[in-house]
């Protein structure tokens, strides 16, 4: 099955911070991929902008470069690279003074759609939309682009809630959650709203519980010094994990449009209750040796990492939230998320509760339903049902997969599923917005997180310790087992 791509209309797009990380690693490889598949029509400009002296062939050097290496050298067509490249313009500006702005206002057309990618600093956002539009170069059709973190509290987020809007609309604000563009996140949007089969059963009279598990194996060596500051509740809860729980838990929509969509997801943001203590685990990762040849390699352990011995902050997180509504009164959603874990791994799990009487009796066993979305890797469906073990032995039962791999199920074209930002950039370019976030979420967000953050600021505790390579601390396993559940394995 070969996906249909319609291209976008005629666009200019400047990314600040364009010699930056982002740029280099997903904004200019997520645009190459669309350009290669015929999204982006020729004659559009992609224009770096940033405070490094360069000439426009040096910077199309470095974006050659970025490309080889995260798009992969082996799937660059030497003409497609060489038309891309035509498209790329670099200018030198200072974001807080007057160097380089009248220079951009020339490589930015009127005639099309004007879009601006905040890669930078969030204490650049203000200055560099006064100068957009003291030089003329935005007006009230400009599209802007800004990138987590999103503020740290909810004093700060609104801060810059306030910069953004003396000079734009926030009908002209993307606020990017790349978790919003995986793939499977909308599908889970299809699966609830597209089918007739779950939408009956998504209630607490059905749902036990909801996992939702982003697990990854990497540490944060070479950031420590952002992440020392920010710990998983601010780079992963707050925005990424929140977001799922958000389209796990919202209401129906009554169009999937930006609003409508994102009215219910603020709905569910502010009928989470206030998260108690002893229902949150906070871990922080150890490090390991390493040893004899064969055996695992050695790990540095966080506070290394982040070069702070006596850091408090947590590289993992554990918690039970409510949502406190009519549909999921009694059904609790925990989420896990950390650092140096045994496997990535992302996924919810919706847990069924057992049917109502089992005709089976006790020797059948409990079998409960479960419903498996993988975000990554290997994104898919699995739907656990229970059969009856094949064979001549009486009624036992058994639990299988339904199981629907979408590289399976789509075929082979499709194996390669878009990039997040691949496809977040082409929504901003189209002018889409459901699948960003609007201002009075984020702050909603801010305002659940900043009370336990608080709590932990006052207890001034340390998290537990927690073996590279492992599940997290033993203590997270205990938030589940008293109420006699289980976390879903983090499998190698
Ligand atoms: C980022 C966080 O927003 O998301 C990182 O700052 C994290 O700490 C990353 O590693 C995870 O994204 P993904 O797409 O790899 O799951």
């Amino acid at each position: 099955m070969v996906s249909r791509v319609i291209p976008v209309d005629p666009f200019d797009l400047t990314i600040f911070g364009g010699t930056g990380d982002l740029a280099r690693r997903k904004i200019l490889p997520g645009l190459y991929r669309r350009f290669a598949a015929g999204q982006i029509p020729d004659g559009c400009r992609i224009v770096g902008a940033a405070r490094s002296d360069l000439s426009q062939d040096a910077y199309r050097d470095e974006v050659s470069d970025a490309l080889a290496e995260f798009v992969g050298k082996d799937k660059l067509s030497p003409d497609t690279l060489k038309a891309f490249l035509g498209l790329i313009r670099y200018v030198s500006i200072d974001a807080t003074g007057d160097k380089g702005w009248s220079e951009l206002k020339g490589h930015v057309r009127d005639d099309r759609i004007s879009a601006f990618y905040f890669s930078v600093a969030p204490s650049l956002f203000g200055a560099i939309a006064e100068r957009l539009h003291g030089h003329g170069i935005a007006d009230d059709t400009t599209r802007i682009v800004v990138e987590k973190p999103f503020g740290r509290d909810l004093e700060s987020a609104r801060a810059l809630n306030r910069t953004l809007a003396e000079h734009f609309d926030e009908t002209q604000i993307y606020r990017i959650d790349h978790y919003l563009g995986k793939e499977t996140v909308q599908n889970l949007m299809a699966l609830r709203f597209g089918n007739v089969l779950f939408e009956p059963l998504w209630n607490s009279q059905f749902v036990d519980h909801i996992q939702i598990t982003v697990a990854e194996t990497v540490g944060v060596a070479g950031r420590g010094e952002y992440y020392d500051r920010s710990g998983a509740m601010r780079d992963m809860v707050q925005n990424h994990l929140m977001q799922l729980l958000c389209l796990i838990a919202m209401e129906p929509p009554s169009q999937f449009e930006p609003d409508a969509v994102r009215d219910e997801k603020l709905k569910v943001i502010r009928a989470l209750e206030p998260v108690k203590p002893d229902e949150i685990v906070r871990g922080q990762y150890e490090g390991r040796s390493g040893g004899q040849s064969g055996a695992k390699s050695r790990v540095a352990p966080y506070h290394a990492d982040v070069d702070d011995p006596d850091s408090r902050t947590e590289s993992f997180i554990a918690m039970k939230v409510h949502v406190s509504n009519w549909r999921w009164a009694g059904t609790p959603f925990y989420l896990r998320t950390g650092k140096r874990l045994k496997a990535r791994q992302s996924e919810i799990a919706v847990v069924f509760k057992d049917a109502p009487h089992s005709i089976f009796g006790a020797e059948a066993g409990r079998h409960r339903n479960i419903l498996t979305i993988r975000l990554q890797p290997n994104e898919g469906m699995t739907l656990g049902v229970t059969i009856k073990e094949p064979g001549p032995g009486g009624m036992r039962l058994i639990d299988v997969p339904l199981d629907m791999t979408f590289a399976d199920a789509l075929g082979a074209e499709n194996d390669q599923v878009t990039d997040a930002y691949e496809r977040l950039v082409m929504d901003v370019i189209r002018g889409n917005q459901t699948l960003f976030m609007r201002g009075d979420e984020v702050e909603a967000a801010w305002a659940w997180t900043d009370p336990i953050i608080d709590g932990w600021v006052s207890a001034d505790k340390r998290p537990y310790p927690y073996e590279p390579g492992s599940a997290g601390p033993e203590e997270s396993q205990m938030l589940l087992h008293r109420e006699n559940r289980r976390w879903r394995e983090i499998r190698e």
